[in-house]
């Protein structure tokens, strides 16, 4: 692999900022890679889209992060996965397209009842990949699903703590606490930066399990395989592009990002 490649950027991509929850993984795990952020604010939420709509979408933000050079792209967003990540990965040869899926194994290992609960979006817990998960891993199970139109929305506008959001991660995870879980996946990328305000709802003794230590883990081997790491001395940069106003993912990122973030318009609207 030439040294141009191995020191071109990361690319990453979601609905909104909640791929961020990843990206800080990211960072974390691979502290040498540069990376580019691009949030599809302009047409946020994708849970309640169709999966052409999603799949036209994650098409363009591909499109952006190839053209800005990028080696790999990480799909930071569980309903774009679903809709797009196996075509794009058959539309871009030798690209490696890094996904995500709820954690419903490590849930099901983790849970002591046998009742596991998922939090995520319609289209995310409509689709036929999420039905084949449940019947690979789930068997032994039961799952309650819950689905949570207008948490992203909160997670969009840095709200993760007012008085509206508490009340609706209250009517989300209530039913669950119901239900008997022990363990909730966080299914949407979104859901990390609320993770605080659902478990002091839920209680010390339900888990909350997401995945993204594991999807940062992933591209790692990915890069490893391909050959594509950046030299290991070097101090990574990250951009940040959105397709919406940038004021508003300014303050989104002053909220859940921990460090300087300059945003750029992404022309991919
Ligand atoms: N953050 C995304 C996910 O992981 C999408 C949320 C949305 O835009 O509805 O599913």
């Amino acid at each position: 692999m030439s040294p141009d490649q191995q020191a071109a950027p990361v690319g990453i991509f979601d609905s909104g900022v909640g791929g961020l929850s990843v990206m800080r993984e990211v960072r974390r795990l691979l502290p040498a890679e540069d990376l580019i952020y691009v949030a599809d604010s302009q047409h946020v939420p994708y849970g309640n889209k169709s999966a052409e709509f999603i799949l036209g979408r994650s098409r363009r933000l591909t499109e952006f992060l190839r053209e800005k050079g990028c080696k790999a792209i990480v799909i930071a967003c569980n309903t774009a996965t679903v809709a797009a990540a196996a075509t794009l990965r058959a539309e871009c040869p030798g690209l490696p397209i890094i996904g995500m899926e709820p954690a419903v194994k490590p849930a099901v290992a983790a849970s002591k009842r046998g009742i596991v609960g998922v939090l995520a979006t319609v289209g995310t817990l409509q689709s036929a990949q999420f039905a084949a998960l449940l019947d690979k891993f789930a068997a032994s199970v039961r799952v309650v699903t819950q689905p949570a139109p207008g948490l992203v929305e909160c997670v969009e506008a840095g709200a993760l703590t007012s008085p509206a959001t508490r009340q609706l991660v209250e009517r989300f995870v209530q039913p669950l606490i119901d239900a008997g879980v022990d363990v909730i996946v966080l299914g949407c990328t979104h859901y990390p930066f609320l993770r605080p305000l659902i478990q002091e709802i839920t209680g010390p003794e339900i888990t909350l399990i997401d995945t993204g230590a594991a999807v940062a883990r992933q591209l790692a081997n990915r890069l490893q395989e391909t050959s594509l790491p950046h030299e290991p001395s070097h101090r990574g940069w990250e951009k940040f592009h959105t397709t919406g106003p940038l004021a508003a993912t300014r303050s989104a990122l002053a909220v859940l990002w921990p460090g300087p973030a300059e945003v750029l318009p992404a022309s991919c609207v």
